[in-house]
């Protein structure tokens, strides 16, 4: 069965809601998961304990394809002819790949001008995906295309979209089946969307249900510092998911504030600047079920977990250094134990993001604004839209 050539629908009986005719595959999710002693030797773990799964090896180069093949496969089921995304730019790559290979759909993506890699915005445009730049950053972006979808009857593909996060599920099976269904100690990812938080959740919970593991890895949500209203609802004002009570539901009224305030995400990470979660109650769950933690971790820690996931591995994107920078501080508080069995998520691929690395090998921080922000990212967008 060809399906069997997909890293999502080889588990199809874990994400049963679509029929075997109707889902489209581009060969996602072929990742693995590769153990790294100088990772963690930098981060303060034993030799042995520490795994890195890169989801870089996906079609267009982040974990995003493995929940866009749900969703891909549910706007077939129902019909859909165009979809749309808002996105820091991995979200916007991997709509416009499944666009782009299965002809099946119009994409349409929204980003918050010049708040995206060129990697990613390279991939919308040669992915012939209609790009549009709003001013603003991703919160305005995703609240646009939310309003536009609904009055334009468009599909909408981020990970509100609940067939996103039902994909999603894979990485955990994934990572599970490689380590022969035994639970590791503790799984830890970057913190944007809180899509990942989310169906990470859910799948844990699904497969301790289901008998398929006897207990439940702990798991760490990492922010970047200057996106870290995760970490800060939850560890500093003790937000929690309270089994579903109201008390729990997502608070606009902080992020109005806040906002009203002037606060706005800034990182170097720029795949994980978010202010607005939008899976915050879901990622509340998936934190009470696996006695979770939230870290929040410098543009420095980021970048410097980055170098040693490239000196010692495949090599990853900025937001995917978080995990490394968090499993470090987490070892340095005591949290995690050196013997612990950790697994960091790298999201996203090494070259997603050039810009950021090279100026950080140069020792150029001072140059970072510069080389983030190239001139010409506007007009480029401006040509396609
Ligand atoms: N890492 C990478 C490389 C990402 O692109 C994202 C999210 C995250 C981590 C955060 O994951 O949202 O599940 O908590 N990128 C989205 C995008 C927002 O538009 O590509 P999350």
């Amino acid at each position: 069965n060809p399906l069997d050539f997909s890293g999502v629908w080889r588990f199809r009986e874990l994400l049963p809601f679509a029929p075997e005719d109707k889902i489209v595959t581009i060969g996602e999710g072929q990742t693995i998961l590769q153990q790294s002693n100088s990772v963690a030797r930098y981060c303060g773990m034993n030799d042995s304990s520490l795994f890195l799964q890169y989801e870089g090896l996906n079609p267009s180069g982040s974990f995003k394809d493995n929940g866009m093949t749900a969703a891909v496969t549910h706007a077939h089921m129902v019909g859909a002819t165009q979809a749309a995304c808002a996105s820091t730019g991995n979200t916007s790559a991997s709509l416009a790949i499944f666009g782009s290979c299965t002809g099946l759909l119009r994409v349409l993506v929204f980003i918050g001008s010049g708040k995206i890699a060129y990697g990613k915005l390279s991939q919308a445009l040669d992915y012939n995906a209609k790009t549009i730049q709003l001013e603003g950053d991703f919160d305005d972006a995703m609240q646009r295309v939310r309003e536009v979808c609904s009055q334009a009857g468009i599909y909408l593909c981020n990970s509100l979209n609940p067939f996103r996060l039902e994909g999603q599920k894979a990485i955990i099976f994934r990572i599970l089946e490689s380590l022969a269904w035994e639970p590791p100690d503790w799984i830890v990812v970057p913190g944007g969307n809180l899509g990942n938080t989310s169906a990470f959740g859910k799948a844990l919970l699904e497969l301790k249900e289901l008998g398929l593991i006897n207990r439940l890895p702990r798991l760490a949500v990492i922010n970047a510092a200057g996106a870290n209203t995760l970490h800060e609802l939850y560890e500093r004002d003790g937000l929690r998911w309270n089994h579903g009570r109201p008390d729990a539901t997502v608070r606009e009224d902080y992020f109005v504030a806040m906002e009203a305030g002037g606060r706005r995400a800034a990182t170097l990470a720029s795949a994980i600047e978010i202010n607005r979660p939008v899976n915050l109650n879901k990622a509340l769950r998936a934190l009470d079920a696996c006695d979770g933690v939230v870290r929040e971790v410098g543009d420095q820690e980021i970048l410097d977990g980055k170098a040693q996931v490239g000196a010692g591995g495949f090599g990853c994107e900025p937001a995917s250094g978080a995990s490394v920078a968090g499993v470090k501080q987490l070892r340095e508080e005591g949290v995690i134990a050196a013997s612990d069995r950790v697994v960091c998520i790298l999201t996203g691929h090494q070259l997603k993001d050039p810009n950021v690395t090279v100026a950080y090998h140069s020792g150029k921080s001072d140059d970072f604004d510069r080389l983030l922000r190239p001139s010409g990212v506007n007009e480029a967008v401006h040509a396609n839209s």
